[in-house]
């Protein structure tokens, strides 16, 4: 039985949407663009949302809005895809790694010990669809002695007064905490629509502005639209209206922002997230929990508990008391069964580019061995219960192999 990780979720309805972008007559960022945006907003509980044409270039959108540059630290989990300490390398400051607990999560203690006087961003990653502790991490930035370090260098930075939240959200459109939708925790939230992802537009993200109480998120949201389009005073669509060519660049901004022919894609997936996607990801979750929880060395993954819940992205499983190498030939028995499983993620102090900056993943011992451990299964709706059994017992019986190997 051939078993795909991830295929995109495709229906009649997306196709429709899509080809009614096509034959519009507008294809790039336009109407659909901004009902994506106004659907995020209203379905996140959040005051203003920007799409963008990847949460990488969402993240990297909010740390140059926030002014981060050279000699500025941004704190990030070591375990995480290396598009969260890119950006901040894309700034020109430093990432400062921090190591993760049993949940996967970045470790707050450890952040703690982390934070300096250059500390201006934190990012978190709500891993594998589970959110991250939001109201501890927004009471430590907002701590009186932590406020205290906090050295402002632009009007953003004085305004807010203390180190910016900025939740890396590629993987939990649609998890919940303390019983409302992913997206208003944080000063700001990055989701990623990416072809792998719960919620698709082939390549996409969106920024959830929740700073609220600080900006003028109209405002933030004028000037973000201006920095993700080339500095430019009118957008593709306003510029297009007869007689209104003139335009101005005010800045050299990039080129971040979503054609509406990719957002056709997220607003009709957008209508079956809660009725049909999510319910039917958090089933197959428990059908894997349910398959694996009998056996000993099955390590399962918190995906809920009493303040939070998931959107069920990865199900990361962890076999007990094994080497990275006999993961590694695990992966090649599902393999030979025609099962595709995945590893999320390398750490990133194992990847070249952070060991030639001088990161050690011997500093990170925690993500070392979830890491080493860690095999993610296919979760995905069109699925069937046939497949996710045989999912387990492929895998039951992998691993029962490679245990009676170690035992010999
Ligand atoms: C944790 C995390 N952050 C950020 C990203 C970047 O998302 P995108 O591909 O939309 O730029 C990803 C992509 O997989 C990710 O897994």
């Amino acid at each position: 039985m051939k078993i795909p990780f991830s295929p995109p979720y495709i229906d009649q309805d997306i196709l429709d949407e899509v080809m009614d972008a096509l034959k519009s007559g507008w294809i790039t960022t336009g109407p659909k663009t901004k009902q994506f945006e106004r659907d995020i907003a209203e379905y996140c509980g959040v005051p203003k949302v920007l799409c963008v044409n990847s949460a990488t270039a969402g993240l990297e959108l909010m740390l140059r809005w926030y002014g981060v540059k050279e000699g500025d630290e941004v704190i990030v989990p070591a375990y995480t895809y290396s598009a969260t300490a890119n950006v901040v390398l894309h700034c020109g400051a430093t990432p400062v790694m921090v190591d993760i607990q049993d949940n996967f999560l970045i470790d707050l203690e450890k952040i703690e010990a982390a934070i300096t006087p250059k500390t201006k961003v934190i990012i978190p990653v709500d891993i594998f669809g589970y959110p991250c502790d939001f109201d501890k991490l927004m009471a430590l930035v907002q701590r009186a002695d932590i406020k205290a370090k906090f050295h402002p260098n632009t009007e953003e930075q004085k305004t807010l007064g203390r180190i910016m939240i900025l939740d890396d959200a590629a993987h939990s459109v649609g998890a919940a905490y303390k019983g409302k939708k992913v997206g208003s925790q944080a000063d700001a939230v990055v989701f990623s629509f990416h072809a792998v992802k719960n919620l698709t537009t082939a390549e996409g993200g969106a920024i959830c502005l929740a700073f609220d109480q600080y900006f003028d998120v109209e405002n933030v949201y004028r000037q973000l639209n201006i920095k993700s389009l080339h500095g430019q005073t009118k957008d593709a669509m306003s510029k297009t209206q007869t007689g209104a060519w003139r335009y101005d660049i005010v800045e050299a901004g990039y080129k971040f922002n979503m054609p509406d022919v990719l957002a056709a894609i997220g607003l009709a997936t957008m209508k079956k997230y809660e009725s049909y996607i999510l319910p039917r990801r958090k089933e197959i979750f428990e059908r894997y929990t349910a398959g694996f929880s009998k056996y000993e060395w099955a390590q399962l993954p918190e995906y809920y508990n009493a303040d939070k819940v998931s959107c069920y992205h990865v199900f990361p499983l962890r076999i007990k008391n094994i080497t990275e190498a006999e993961r590694d030939a695990l992966i090649d028995k599902m393999a030979a069964a025609e099962v595709s499983v995945n590893v999320h993620f390398q750490p990133l102090p194992l990847l070249t580019l952070y060991k030639n900056l001088g990161y050690k993943m011997s500093d990170y011992p925690n993500s070392w061995d979830h890491y080493s451990r860690e095999i993610s299964l296919p979760v995905y709706p069109n699925l069937t219960e046939e497949q996710v059994d045989f999912v387990i017992h492929t895998m039951v019986n992998a691993v029962e192999s490679i245990l009676a190997a170690k035992s010999v």
